[in-house]
């Protein structure tokens, strides 16, 4: 019986080992970092390592209890999301003064790849740091001053006609949000950070209208979820994905090792209760001869 025990174990293992790699029916219906940020579909936690729901640019990384989120190789902290307006506010990861900090590199969404685009409320800024000659009459950055460098900021649009290429040691651009003001404190503007709202592709989309939710691999392969397990293109027709048959088989396989597994089992039982009725009946033989 020992051997039938071992077998059954394996069994139940395997099924277990099949089920646990596979993606479960719906996403989480909210997880966070231990911040105050909260976060549901379409954001998912990037320790997620094969399959995820979610969209391929809003995956969230915890890094000591802070909710971060890459974008263009850049890491940026996660302040605000609001799903209801599909609006996420992030700033730069690392700020370093936060009186008069140094915007640490250029910010470049790419709406064509990230489903990210800024919100309307975010103007882009230019900085100019560390110029050795400038142009007269414009107000440098006073906390920024170091001997004879200046460093200068102007809204998009608004740059005055200078060489700063030439003239300054760095060029950076970054977005902010209009409510900021790039003359009084430049600093808590960049802690504040900018917001951009978020958007799905046309399969994507055509998913969730039908109901579904979208699912990608780290491909960035796409598939439809229709809470029942199993890929779809999307939830109207119903179609299985066909480069997904691999997975079909698997859970196949799965179902079939599970009804053997049960069949055993059954089996198994059957037998011990025959021999259990077998011997009280044994035992009751004298009595019942009385
Ligand atoms: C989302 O934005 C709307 C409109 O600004 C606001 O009413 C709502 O409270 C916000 N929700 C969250 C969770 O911040
Ligand atoms: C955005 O990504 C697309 C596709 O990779 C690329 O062709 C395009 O040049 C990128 N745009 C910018 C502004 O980087
Ligand atoms: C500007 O120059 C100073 C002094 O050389 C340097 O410490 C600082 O890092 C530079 N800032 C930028 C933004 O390049
Ligand atoms: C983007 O976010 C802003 C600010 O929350 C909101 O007013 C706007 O409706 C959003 N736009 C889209 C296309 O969702």
């Amino acid at each position: 019986m020992a051997s039938l025990h071992q077998f059954l174990s394996f069994f139940f293992l395997s099924i277990f080992i099949i089920k646990g790699n596979s993606l479960s029916k719906s996403p989480p219906t909210s997880f966070s970092c231990g911040d105050d940020v909260d976060f549901a579909y379409p954001f998912w936690q990037r320790s997620q390592k094969t399959e995820h729901f979610g969209y391929p640019s809003l995956g969230v990384s915890c890094i000591n209890k802070m909710s971060t989120i890459q974008l263009d190789n850049h890491l940026y902290r996660v302040k605000n999301v609001n799903n209801t307006m599909k609006s996420l506010v992030v700033s730069f990861y690392k700020l370093g003064d936060a009186i008069c900090p140094v915007a640490p590199h250029d910010v470049s969404i790419n709406a064509s790849t990230s489903f990210l685009s800024y919100a309307n409320n975010v103007k882009l800024i230019h900085f100019f740091y560390n110029c050795t000659v400038y142009p007269s009459g414009v107000e440098p950055i006073k906390c920024l001053q170091v001997g004879a460098k200046h460093s200068y900021v102007f809204l998009d649009g608004l740059v005055p006609k200078f060489d700063w290429k030439t003239n300054c040691e760095s060029l950076v651009t970054i977005p902010m949000n209009i409510e900021n003001s790039i003359t009084t404190n430049i600093g808590k503007a960049m802690k504040e950070g900018f917001e951009l709202n978020w958007s799905s592709n046309v399969e994507c989309a055509s998913c969730e209208a039908s109901g579904g939710l979208c699912i990608y691999d780290n491909e960035q392969t796409f598939y439809c979820s229709c809470g029942k397990g199993g890929h779809y293109a999307n939830c109207r027709e119903q179609g299985l994905v066909s480069s997904n048959y691999f997975k079909l088989g698997l859970l196949s396989i799965g179902l079939v090792i599970c009804c053997v597994a049960i069949a055993i089992t059954i089996l198994y039982i059957v037998k011990r209760r025959k021999d259990g009725i077998y011997k009280q009946g044994f035992n009751r033989l004298p009595m019942s001869g009385k």
